[in-house]
């Protein structure tokens, strides 16, 4: 076990002890005694949203923040890439993807993990007719973890069932599931947002808009549905009415008790926001020869800056178009580059919780 001090960081005596977590309020730091517990069982797959608890955020949350510490020493870094070297890792990504395969490879290079990919069916024998569910079901053979990204709704659910009846199952983690699912970028965009707001009180009580492609933009129906393990938050979705939430989202959000209120009054919606998640519209999805849909008052430029609270937080998975003014990148209420690197570090705590190490990375007294 490497001692706290050589990182700098306190650590306790006692692994998978309960620990208050503290909250800055308007700067105080106030102990709310929320106990960070580690989740008890952690997770054998990464599918949905929905798995996770606020426990288990806060548990991610505090872990994440301290493997963060051991990035700032060689020592640290030497630590972590000493947690899992004997583990190797697929990452089948059959959508286009930057950051999300960028951030898990370099997640599975921190911890030690061999990391393996196939980014194209087509060179795969999926090519020569092999079913989606036997090549899966091939990678278990050679790999401890599978990280996958597909056009099809629902397929890492189908293979976690199919792997978990078989004698090697391995865990899957859900990278995004086409327009249906992107648990990890919501837990990436929850960090985000609980580390920007954490001088106005944290998430609790705040007002989010979404705006852009509500009805096929995946990390909206995961992020709000996570959102709903917070008290009292507001949600305002924002869009022409041809991308309004769908249905399950709505009827899903409705029975959770969270308020949400949806328009189409983006200048309205923006100024009312403690933070504002713009996305891209997924055109991808569109039918062939399908019209184009008018979204042009629905994009941020820095001419809104002004409009906006100022202690507002902006945000966007990203990649982005015109939705979203280059502009703003200077404006300090710009979060959605540090979004991208704490995708990396959320995703390092969850690799080490997928593999049962995260209890040698103990968290801190607060
Ligand atoms: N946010 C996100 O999923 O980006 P990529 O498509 O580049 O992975």
């Amino acid at each position: 076990m490497i001692s706290g001090d050589a990182l700098g960081v306190a650590l306790p005596p006692q692994p998978g002890a309960r620990y208050p977590e503290a909250h800055s309020q308007r700067g105080r730091l106030v102990d709310r005694r929320r106990d960070i517990e580690r989740p008890s069982p952690l997770p054998q797959h990464i599918l949905s949203s929905t798995q996770f608890d606020r426990g288990f955020l806060d548990y991610l949350y505090t872990l994440t923040t301290t493997i963060r510490r051991f990035d700032k020493s060689r020592e640290g870094l030497g630590y972590l890439q000493s947690l899992l070297p004997h583990k190797r890792a697929m990452l089948y990504f059959t959508q286009p993807s930057t950051r999300t395969f960028l951030s898990f490879q370099s997640a599975c290079h921190v911890l030690g993990i061999s990391a393996s990919e196939i980014r194209d069916a087509a060179t795969s024998s999926e090519r020569k007719g092999e079913s989606v569910e036997d090549s899966l079901r091939t990678f278990s053979s050679y790999v401890d973890l599978i990280i996958m990204r597909s056009p099809i709704a629902g397929l890492c659910e189908r293979v976690a069932q199919l792997l978990d009846g078989t004698p090697r199952p391995v865990p899957i983690v859900n990278a995004g599931s086409g327009p249906d699912e992107h648990p990890t970028q919501a837990l990436l965009d929850i960090y985000t947002l609980r580390r920007s707001l954490r001088l106005g009180g944290g998430i609790d009580g705040k007002t989010i808009c979404m705006v852009g492609d509500l009805k096929r933009g995946r990390t909206v129906r995961s992020l709000a549905r996570l959102l709903t393990n917070y008290d009292d938050v507001r949600i305002v979705f924002a869009s022409p009415p041809a991308f309004r939430i769908a249905e399950d989202l709505r009827h899903d959000l409705s029975v959770s008790g969270l308020k949400f209120h949806e328009t189409d009054d983006f200048e309205a919606a923006i100024a009312d926001a403690d933070a504002i998640y713009m996305t891209r519209i997924q055109d991808e999805y569109d039918a062939v020869g399908a019209e184009p849909v008018d979204t042009s008052r629905f994009h941020l430029t820095a001419a809104h800056l002004p409009r906006l609270k100022t202690d507002a937080v902006i945000m966007h998975p990203l990649p982005r178009r015109d939705e979203l003014d280059v502009a703003i990148d200077d404006d300090p209420r710009a979060k959605y580059w540090r979004q991208e690197r704490n995708g990396m570090w959320v995703r390092v705590a969850l690799l080490t919780m997928l593999f049962g190490v995260d209890d040698r990375v103990q968290l801190p007294e607060l």
